[in-house]
């Protein structure tokens, strides 16, 4: 789904652009030039910006999670 119609950038791509490093909203910019004209898509942008952050670092802790376990059973 397109989120800046000025610019053609997707939700994915946004998505894309947070689990390949980008940070923050002028981060996302750098790359994609998202929120960058109208500007009406910029809340949009940064909701999607911190979702993405939120399952990146759910999934990480998951790993991490997993691999505690499994260093405590091997440690047994
Ligand atoms: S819709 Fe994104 S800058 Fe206009």
């Amino acid at each position: 789904m397109f989120v800046c119609i000025c610019n053609a950038v997707s939700d994915q791509q946004i998505a894309d652009a947070v689990k390949a490093g980008a940070r923050d909203i002028e981060d996302v910019q750098e790359v994609l030039q998202v929120s960058t004209g109208c500007g009406t898509c910029r809340q949009t942008a940064e909701a999607i910006i911190a979702n993405t952050l939120v399952q990146t670092a759910t999934g990480r802790n998951r790993q991490l999670q997993a691999n505690d376990i499994a260093t405590l059973v091997y440690a047994a």
